[in-house]
Parts: C-alpha cells; structure tokens; sequence
C-alpha cells in the first residue's frame, strides 16, 4: 500500500524550519511514509455479541488516550495485543476472513488494527510476570528491595518464554506490516512492555525508522542491578536498536543514558548532544513530556453523560473536597494519601465534618498479586479512618472510595475539587495532574508530588510534597485549603493556560520533527549547508 511516490523531502536549513514550517516538514515527511504504532494495550478492545458481530470499546489508560488523539488522519497501522477473549475471537475471525488490517469502524476508522495473538500463558509470563510486576516495579523504585524481587527459575522462565517471546511476536507483525510499503514506514513504538522489539526489527531491516516512547518514569543504573545482567543489558540493547529513544522529562532521558554507560560495554555517551553511539550508529535519547488532548477533555467534560454525573456527585460533596483520581496502584501512593488527610484532621479538628476526600478509583491488573493487596489495604485504611472520625448524628463519613471507569464520571468530579492530590511515588508524567488543572471550576489547588513528571511543568503553580512526607502532605492539605482565593485564582488561571498551550499534539508533532529528521538522513546524504532541525 505505497503512499503517492511524492518527492522526498530533503534537510532545509534549520532557520526556515520554526512553526509552520516544522509542521510543513512533519507533514511532507508523512505524506511520503505511512506510520505504524505499537503497543502492549491497544485502541479498542472487542466483544462478541450473540449474533456474532462485535462491539467495540475504547481502550483504557493515558498511552491509548494521548495516542489515540494524535493519529487522527494519519492512517496508521496500530498493532496491539489481543488481551481478552474477544480480541482474540476477532483476531482468528480476521484470520480465517483473509482480513489483514481491522478497520474497527469501518471506512471511518482513525486507524487499522492488527492484533499479536500470544498464547495466554505466555501473554501471563510477559504482562503478570515481568511487565507488571517486575519492571513496572522497578522503573517506580517500589521494590521493597530487602525481600523483593526474587529473580527465581520461575521468574527467569517468564522472562525467556513470555516476554522475550511476545516481544519477539511484535516484531514479527510489525515486520509483516513493513512489507507492504515501498518507503520505510515510520515505526512508533510505546512503553515498557516492548523494550526489546526496536533491535529485533533491526536485526531484519537495518535502514527501519524506529523511535520508542517511554511512558514512564527510567530509574538509576544502580537500581536497574535488580535485574540480572542478561535482562538489564537486554532492555538497554534492545532500546539501542531504534533512532530515537523518547522520555517524558529530561532526568529520566539522562537516567537512561546513565544506564547504557553502566550496562553496556561497546557504548559511548555524548551527554552534550544526547545520544548514544552504539556499533555504528546514532541513537538521539530525548524528553518529549505527553499531555492531553484539551478539547477533547473539554467535549467529554460538558457531554451529555459527564452533567449526568453532576446531579448525582454533589451528594458526596461538603464545604470543602479533596480529590483524587488513580488506577488502584502502589506507585500512586494512594494509603499515604489517605495517612496524610488523617494526620490533617488530627491537626486542624476545626475541619471535621466540613471536608471530605473522595478517591476515584479504578481496580487494576488484578491478576498481579501485589495490586490486589494494596487495593486491599486501601479498603482496610479508608474503614480505619472513617471509624476513627465518622460521626453517626450527621452520618459524615470522611473517606468515600468511587470505584470504577468511567471517564465522563472523572472529569465531572474534577469540576468540583477544592484540591485534587497527586502525590505520586513517581510518575512518568501524571496526566491527572493536566486534567484537573484543566477543568475544574472552582480555583482548585493541586497538590504535587515532586516524583511526578507533570512537576517540571506545573510545580511552580502547585504545592510540591515529597511523596514519602505524611506530616508535609497534610500541612499541604491545610496550606490549600486556606489560602485566599485570589492566590487560589491567580495559580489555577496559570496552570489551566499552560496545559492549554502544550496540549497532546505538541507531544506528536516534536516526536515528528525528529522523527523527520531522522527519515532525511536515511533518504539522503547530508548535503553541504543543510542542518536537521535542532
Ligand atoms: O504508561 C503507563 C500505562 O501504560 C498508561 O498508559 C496506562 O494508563 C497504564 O499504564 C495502563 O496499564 P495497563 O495497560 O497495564 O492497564
């Protein structure tokens, strides 16, 4: 499925190449190559009705929201995971169809699907073994190092037959889906789950433009000594097959780059330009941090569905509301969330039966033993403190839990907050962050972790905790809930703005400046007095 043979762009020099013509480049570097994405959870997920047919649902989580939003209009090819059952019986029906790319809504479809279709026992070794929890564990240091992880033969087998083989599967489907174009398409790989296919689709078509985005947070080199080398080194080498490697912030770009250093042998770091040079080639590491779609936000935010919501969650309102909005999950901190607005009421008892603390929550990657513990212990720490404070004249009870996903559910609570509570362990960026600081109406205060990416944006406008301080957070809580309105007024102005100005498709079309750069190298030599876009 060539593109129309355009001709190729070639490297301009570097002054013509602000605003629009950056866009001119992404654009004419598009036109001339088709994209294809990768990742572990894909755009839509599919069940089958009784009839056979199939509906198709949206797909959860901020890498398929952000990434969904910027393909708009791009025909790109995505390629995913076959998760449940229904993505499966799709997949085979496809199959047996002769059905090679999934059009989930027809001809109006922002992209085709392809689905990797592993077995379930192998799909369990890579994503409940070693994606969640092992590096997922990892990469957010919640590793509670004196008695885990335990690198056993099991832990070993899932390495070898479930995340090397399904990384191996991706690349197999990517590599089938590169055939059918002329130019080299452009290969976006996503996040943690497939840290090894960039080098194997190297290995086949050495001229591939790959580029992989991290969602999250890259740690030291010394805590990446939990992983045997094999792993490690692996991981790193694995990145190194690709043209770019994309953080969300500069610490975690540099962290990566550490990591290579200390990991693997036959590489040089150029710390000044930020690459890697590895067995003859250049690797750019770079920080693009995501955002969100605003518009979209805004559209879901005043839908039909979200003011539906609106008449019934004023009921777990008070005077004041504290909020917060996660995946159920140890890097979000969420019990000491909880600790800290105890220790709050503790301190500030003029406060009791005038504030509650909602925690919107959603139940994840339940079949992770470690996940279904700490959404245990939420529950546990949620009764504690409501038998602690509740009073049973006024049946105030100061912690709700809202269980469950639903979208336009979230972003009518987050109209409402008077403080929302990001206080992440670490974050590879926080989205929850750039939402609320969006779409609340009422000057809310966010209250930040420093381990949050979304900090080097919005930081200066939040109040900054470090995630592990309970008596900071809750002092945090008290500083919020009674600065002067203007204060208020004035910082929630200035985050809403500087979410608007940097909103997802700054993200894309950055990751696209270089990628463009990178496709000019391959399609031509560097000419005298032609630069790349810095
Ligand atoms: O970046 C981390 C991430 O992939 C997010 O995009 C997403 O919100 C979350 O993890 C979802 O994880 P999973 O697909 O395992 O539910």
């Amino acid at each position: 499925m060539p593109k129309p043979a355009d001709t190729a762009p070639t490297a301009v020099p570097v002054d013509l190449l602000e605003s629009e013509s950056r866009q001119a480049l992404v654009d004419s570097v598009l036109q001339n190559r088709n994209l294809i994405v990768a990742s572990n959870r894909g755009p839509v997920t599919f069940s089958r009705q009784n009839d056979g047919s199939y509906t198709s649902r949206q797909g959860s989580g901020g890498l398929v929201t952000a990434v969904s939003a910027v393909l708009q209009g791009h025909q790109a090819i995505w390629i995913a995971a076959a998760m449940g059952e229904g993505d499966r019986q799709r997949a085979e029906d496809a199959e047996q169809a002769g059905e090679t790319l999934i059009s989930p809504q027809g001809d109006d479809s922002a992209f085709r699907l392809r689905f990797v279709v592993a077995t379930p026992e192998a799909y369990h070794q890579y994503y409940n073994v070693i994606s969640n929890p092992l590096l997922w564990f990892l990469q957010h240091y919640l590793w509670d190092t004196p008695r885990a992880p335990d690198i056993t033969h099991k832990v070993w087998a899932a390495w070898r037959e479930g995340y090397v083989e399904v990384n191996r599967q991706f690349a197999d489907e990517i590599l089938v889906a590169c055939e059918q174009f002329d130019e080299e398409p452009i290969i976006m790989l996503q996040d943690y789950q497939l840290y090894l296919v960039g080098r194997l689709i190297r290995e086949k078509r050495p001229n591939a433009i790959i580029q992989h985005f991290i969602h999250i947070p890259w740690p030291d080199p010394d805590y990446w000594r939990l992983l045997p080398s094999e792993m490690r080194k692996g991981i790193c080498e694995g990145l190194l097959g690709c043209d770019i490697v994309g953080f969300q912030i500069p610490a975690h770009a540099r962290s990566f780059m550490y990591t290579c250093e200390a990991y693997v042998p036959d590489c040089t770091i150029d710390y000044t330009n930020k690459c890697v040079e590895w067995r003859g080639r250049t690797i750019q590491v770079r920080s693009y941090p995501i955002s969100i779609d605003a518009d979209a936000v805004r559209k879901t935010a005043y839908s039909q569905e979200a003011r539906a919501y609106e008449r019934y969650l004023p009921t777990h309102w008070n005077e004041f509301t504290i909020l917060r909005v996660d995946r159920a999950e140890p890097s979000k901190n969420i019990i000491r969330g909880f600790h800290a607005f105890d220790r709050f009421l503790e301190s500030h008892p003029e406060f009791q039966n005038r504030v509650n603390f909602i925690a919107v929550t959603q139940p994840s990657r339940m079949d992770v033993k470690e996940y279904r513990n700490y959404l245990d212990d939420m529950s546990a720490t949620v009764g504690r403190i409501n038998a602690k404070y509740a009073n049973v004249e006024t049946g105030w009870q100061p912690v709700q839990i809202i269980m469950g996903e639903s979208y336009p559910r979230v972003l009518a609570a987050m109209k409402w907050y008077d403080v929302l509570l990001v206080n992440s362990i670490i974050d590879g960026m926080n989205l929850v962050a750039k939402e609320g600081a969006l779409i609340n109406e009422r000057s809310g205060v966010i209250i930040l972790s420093e381990g949050a990416g979304a900090a080097v944006q919005l930081g200066e406008l939040a109040l900054m905790v470090s995630p592990a301080d309970v008596e900071g957070t809750a002092e945090a809580i008290y500083q919020a809930l009674t600065m002067p309105i203007q204060e208020r007024q004035r910082r929630a102005q200035r985050l809403r703005r500087s979410v608007e100005q940097d909103d997802v498709s700054v993200w894309f079309r950055n990751q696209l400046v270089d990628i463009a750069n990178c496709a000019m190298k391959e399609s031509e030599p560097a000419a005298e007095g032609s630069t790349q876009v810095a």
